[in-house]
């Protein structure tokens, strides 16, 4: 029900800003020692002893308040036996306690916690805070009655959530003209040469830089941007940040707390090569998502019982 719902919201917010004061603190200490980094898959696949320590603060609040939920999250799954993600229908927490490592190996503020909630493989509640960058703090309860905010941390203390989408402005008519896009490239770097990775997001590219435009009546998108953070890009095109995402292969938890929130706005995530018409392609289920190239498009208006146009 909307009051359950409510209350993992709630409680979803609330673990993601002690678990942001955590990292913090983490990132004070990482600076003034060596810093404690290993690799997963390459070179570009870090770890960090933060990441660790965000998801055992996560996953033990967690469980110790649902215990009959399950829990996935990046680091436990990368050191398990596991190898395969299975996504089941009973409510499932979805976690990547810093979405953006590269990032914060370098000291670029653009890093999130997000934490996403499952129910028959839906996300449903997405909570992403972002300590380094205004302790901004995106989140959405995906349903009928509920709603997706943005709080962020003023000079007087967080200012209580506002609503993300008042109705968010519609895509411009001539979309992808002027928008605003997003791409990351994942970190799978096994079909070197790197010039793969262009081939990946060849369809991509050209949608961003066709002088001509998908529908031949000209202009350019307004630019491209990489934040190394998809859960990021994923909130910025939710909120009407930006317009489009593309991504060429992540994980589950580095965007189901996002998804949540992007489809609570009227967005959706589809094929990276959809048909001209983008509203006429099937959105890709939560389940698929890992590995897949695909696009997350903003979502256009609300209408008065602020329901998007595509529930
Ligand atoms: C990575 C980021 C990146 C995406 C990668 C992810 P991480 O997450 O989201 O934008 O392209 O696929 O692995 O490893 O920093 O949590």
């Amino acid at each position: 029900s909307i009051s359950e719902l409510q209350q993992l919201h709630d409680f979803a917010c609330k673990l993601a800003r002690r678990a942001g004061q955590y990292l913090r603190g983490e990132q004070v200490r990482r600076q003034k020692q060596t810093l404690v980094t290993r690799e997963k898959l390459n070179s570009v696949d870090l770890v960090t002893a933060a990441d660790e320590g965000v998801e055992k603060l996560i996953r033990d609040a967690i469980l110790a308040e649902y215990p009959e939920h399950a829990f996935i999250g990046e680091e436990s799954y990368s050191a398990g036996e596991e190898k395969r993600f299975l996504l089941k229908d009973g409510p499932t927490w979805i976690v990547d306690p810093i979405d953006g490592t590269v990032s914060l190996e370098f000291i670029v503020p653009m890093t999130a916690i997000s934490i996403g909630f499952c129910v028959n493989s839906i996300p449903t509640v997405g909570v992403v805070f972002a300590p380094f960058i205004g302790g901004s703090l995106y989140s959405a309860i995906h349903h009928s009655e509920g709603g997706a905010w943005l709080s962020e941390f003023g000079p007087t203390g967080p200012s209580t959530n506002l609503p993300i989408v008042s109705p968010p402005p519609p895509l411009p008519k001539d979309a992808p003209k002027g928008c605003l896009f997003f791409g990351e490239w994942g970190k799978d770097r096994r079909d070197s040469p790197q010039s793969n990775l262009v081939k990946k997001s060849s369809n991509f590219i050209n949608m961003a830089t066709e002088i001509g435009g998908r529908d031949g009546k000209g202009g350019m998108v307004h630019g491209i941007r990489s934040l190394g953070s998809s859960t990021m890009d994923m909130v910025y095109v939710a909120s009407g940040q930006g317009d489009i995402m593309f991504e060429a292969g992540c994980w589950e938890w580095d965007v189901c707390g996002g998804i949540a929130i992007l489809l609570q706005t009227g967005g959706i995530v589809v094929d990276s090569n959809p048909p001209a018409n983008i509203s006429d392609t099937d959105p890709i289920p939560m389940a698929n998502i890992g590995g897949r190239r695909y696009l997350a498009i903003r979502g256009c208006s609300t209408d008065s019982d602020g329901r998007s146009p595509r529930e």
